[in-house]
């Protein structure tokens, strides 16, 4: 057991507040001498917890006195980065190239590196040896010691005295890296930066424990472990007192949610007591493992007036010998039932899905059990992806298959999903529903773009005082996946 896990969580609040503290003089200190606000930008690489961390750094940075921005050519830039598939750690790569031009223009700036990529020893020997500007590395375990690491980044490792020896911090050439395998420690109660003022991610759990043979996400973010439901209940009252009306409830596998705790409690009896909660408009969940979505479930969507009608239910793959291949624990059957299930519970619920093309040993009879899938259940949006290896899973050590060939049969794959998903995503045409208004439309400042229940965009005319507020939409003409409508009072 490392010397943190020996702390409460009380403790180390106190103690990282008080870093926070020195951090904050670091920063006045540096403001005064360039005469200037100090910047910070915060660059998010992955998911909706990737997103919610990148928060919480935000809340700190703020916190210490930086000012937020969104240009990377900042006095403080950091990457919270994402290795799902290869191509998110080869951005990094790309992107860390040209950081290091705006350090060199600016020899004080700071760079940091955190997230699910830097959670892997391999990646930080790369950053020490070949982009060795970067000032700070961590993973995913010890976010809320931010404070504390940055006051050693600018006032020099060797000069802190450690109030507690730290194994875990060490200086890489000039780098700083502290890298935790493991934790079981859940430090909530630091600032966050909410990015937006209305809705917010509220994280149940942490880590995943299903170990799918392709993912690497188990090794970056450890052993499952739920948060207590009086902690998430009272974080959830605090948003709303905030102007928060609709929240995602986020954890890897939801639907296991609870089942560690010294009080067991089930993800349903949890959406109860969410549900409860006055001020709060929309209660939203990701992701469901289809293994572990339960009766009960179901019966609580059906009969909550706050639960969208949306489930993102990862398919992966339709081929039962994929599935197993996988470790997926379910198979086609088992996977068809339980989507028909929930469309006949719940009809205008939307199910959304991920699904991975070219995992090894596919074949185009695999590929095709896929599509039957896809037809059969009819989901409202797919996200196809092709496979990649990660080292260190075991799907990595498996053949891999030849890649024109996955790419032909990914190019199956999603001509099916896009159809589907326009047949699907038309149904609603016509119907005047609620719509939570969300920003000003990018490309036309007279339209509001907004979110129906079941998570399809909707254009409108609007003015920027609704963002914010829910409102009914007749959605009038379908564009693929989104629609454009007009606000019907
Ligand atoms: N916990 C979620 C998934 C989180 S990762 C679940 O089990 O459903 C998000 C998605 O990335 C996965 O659903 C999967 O489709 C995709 N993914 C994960 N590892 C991948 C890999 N090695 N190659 C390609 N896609 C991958
Ligand atoms: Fe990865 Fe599977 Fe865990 Fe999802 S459930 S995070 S796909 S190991
Ligand atoms: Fe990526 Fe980590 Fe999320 S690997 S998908 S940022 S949990």
């Amino acid at each position: 057991m490392n010397d943190f896990e020996t702390r409460d969580n009380k403790e180390e609040i106190k103690r990282q507040s008080d870093y926070l503290s020195l951090l904050t003089e670091v920063v006045k200190g540096l403001k005064q001498r360039k005469n200037r606000d100090i910047t910070a930008c915060v660059e998010t690489f992955g998911c909706q917890m990737n997103a919610r961390d990148s928060e919480k750094i935000s809340g700190i940075l703020k916190s210490a006195g930086f000012v937020l921005i969104e240009d990377e050519n900042a006095d403080l830039t950091v990457y919270n980065t994402c290795s799902v598939r290869d191509n998110a750690n080869q951005k990094v790569y790309g992107r860390l190239g040209r950081l290091s031009v705006f350090k060199k223009n600016n020899p004080d700036m700071k760079i940091v590196m955190c997230g699910c990529m830097t959670q892997e020893e391999c990646v930080i020997d790369k950053i020490c040896h070949s982009y060795s500007f970067v000032d700070l590395i961590f993973g995913t375990h010890n976010i809320y010691r931010l404070a504390e690491y940055l006051y050693y980044v600018y006032e020099g490792i060797e000069n802190v005295k450690f109030d507690d020896s730290d194994e875990n911090i060490v200086k890489r050439g000039k780098t700083i890296v502290s890298r935790w395998e493991e934790t079981k420690v859940i430090c909530e109660h630091l600032p966050v930066d909410r990015k937006f003022p209305y809705k917010s991610g509220v994280n149940i759990m942490f880590g995943c424990n299903n170990f799918c043979t392709y993912c690497i996400v188990p090794y970056v973010r450890g052993r499952e472990r739920s948060r207590e439901a009086d902690e998430i209940i009272d974080e959830i009252k605090a948003l709303v007192d905030d102007g928060v009306i609709e929240v995602m409830l986020l954890g890897q596998n939801v639907n296991s949610y609870g089942k560690n705790l010294e009080n067991p409690i089930s993800f349903s009896e949890l959406l109860k007591r969410v549900e409860q909660i006055e001020g709060l408009s929309r209660i939203r969940f990701m992701t469901s493992h289809p293994k572990d979505l339960s009766d009960e479930l179901i019966e609580t969507i059906k009969n909550s007036n706050k639960i969208c009608h949306h489930i993102h239910l990862p398919l992966q793959s339709g081929s039962s010998r994929i599935l197993k291949k996988m470790n997926r624990v379910y198979d086609k059957e088992k996977y068809l039932d339980l989507a028909l299930k929930i469309k006949r519970e719940i009809p205008d619920i939307s199910i959304t899905t991920d699904i991975i093309v070219g995992f090894p040993g596919e074949t185009k009879e695999d590929v095709d059990d896929t599509i039957d899938v896809i037809k059969k259940v009819g989901f409202d949006n797919a996200f196809t992806f092709i496979y990649s290896v990660r080292t260190g899973t075991p799907a990595a050590k498996m053949e891999q298959l030849d890649e024109e060939f996955v790419k032909e049969q990914f190019d199956r794959v999603l001509e099916c999903v896009q159809e589907t998903a326009r047949e699907q995503v038309k149904k609603i045409q016509g119907k005047v529903l609620p719509v939570l208004c969300e920003e000003v439309n990018k490309q036309d400042e007279n339209l509001i773009t907004g979110r129906l229940e079941n998570n399809t965009i909707v254009h409108f005319k609007g003015s920027r005082d609704l963002i914010g507020k829910i409102v009914n939409v007749r959605c009038d003409e379908c564009r693929g996946f989104y629609y454009l409508g007009e606000i019907v009072e």
